[in-house]
């Protein structure tokens, strides 16, 4: 068969392919076919809703089925695609970094909220534990001058912080420092935002199998109590955070306390806060200097 011979058209693979995945239990079957179906073909929704009767020629028919077949085996989707929505921006994903999270949009938020009500300019931005870089690029991508510092454990998802620090900030407005924490940093910083890896070990095996088979253990558990890694940067976070400078950590519901008590200790003259996500869940502790 040549690479012209026609198969089923556009409508019928998609409406097959959502079959598919919803015997898998993948939720949102449809919309995630839909995706695939424009990966594979490499159009835009609104190029494949004109051109549903056409047909899918055999190469791309077997590129999409290859890509289903990766869904059902729950890789999620944003690994298949490579691109993630975070904060209005596209981000290249792979399983070298955590796929952003809708919910981590609230530390930028309060990070953009604090640095302009302070009036801060050419805010100094670290980003710890930076994976895809999507935090640290989101605030720097809405502040002029600033300047972004991306550090994080991993050389690998310091590569793709790099790379969608190219695509979203003006050159030389971002550097990418490999360490741990706030170790290899010098200097003091405006903003500080972290979301380290929060979820005790014991509990990897309560995760979608999405999260859980293939986002990086090193992004997703720092041990057996889940917050080793955030007290620990609250005891680096003094001689780094500037005179009416904010730091924004992410948590899991139920850490609030533990953090919250350990920041006003170790800061006694900061304002610490502890802040709900969309869901009114407590996700995240700013704390101002
Ligand atoms: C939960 S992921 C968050 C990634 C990104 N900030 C986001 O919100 O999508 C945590 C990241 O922290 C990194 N990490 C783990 N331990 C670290 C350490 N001790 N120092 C710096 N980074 C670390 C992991 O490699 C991973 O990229």
């Amino acid at each position: 068969m040549s690479d012209r011979d026609d198969l089923a058209n556009r409508r019928d693979v998609w409406i097959s392919a959502a079959a598919l995945l919803e015997k898998a239990g993948i939720e949102d079957a449809r919309f995630e076919a839909e995706v695939l179906l424009r990966h594979a073909l490499d159009i835009s929704r609104a190029q494949l809703y004109a051109s549903l009767g056409e047909p899918l020629t055999k190469s791309a028919f077997e590129h999409f089925i290859d890509l289903i077949e990766k869904r059902i085996e729950r890789s999620p989707l944003a690994y298949i695609t490579g691109a993630r929505e975070f904060y209005r921006l596209e981000f290249r994903v792979t399983p070298d970094v955590l796929i952003p999270r809708p919910e981590s949009e609230l530390l930028v938020d309060t990070a953009l909220d604090h640095l302009r009500k302070a009036r801060i300019r050419s805010a100094q931005i670290a980003d710890v534990g930076a994976g895809s870089g999507a935090l640290g690029i989101a605030i720097a991508h809405h502040r002029r001058g600033a300047r972004l510092v991306a550090t994080d454990i991993s050389a690998e998802a310091l590569s793709i912080a790099r790379e969608n620090a190219q695509r979203h900030l003006r050159r030389a407005a971002a550097d990418f420092v490999q360490g741990d924490l706030l170790t290899p940093l010098k200097g003091m910083f405006h903003c500080i935002v972290a979301n380290l890896p929060y979820i005790p070990e014991l509990r990897l095996p309560e995760l979608e199998p999405e999260v859980a088979l293939h986002e990086p253990r090193q992004a997703l558990t720092p041990g057996v109590s889940g917050t080793e890694l955030q007290l620990r940067l609250l005891t680096q976070l003094r001689p780094r955070l500037a005179p009416n400078g904010i730091a924004v950590l992410e948590l899991d519901p139920g850490q609030e306390d533990e953090i919250a008590a350990t920041a006003a200790q170790l800061l006694p003259d900061a304002t610490v806060r502890v802040l709900n996500d969309f869901a009114e869940r407590p996700r995240a502790l700013s704390i101002v200097a």
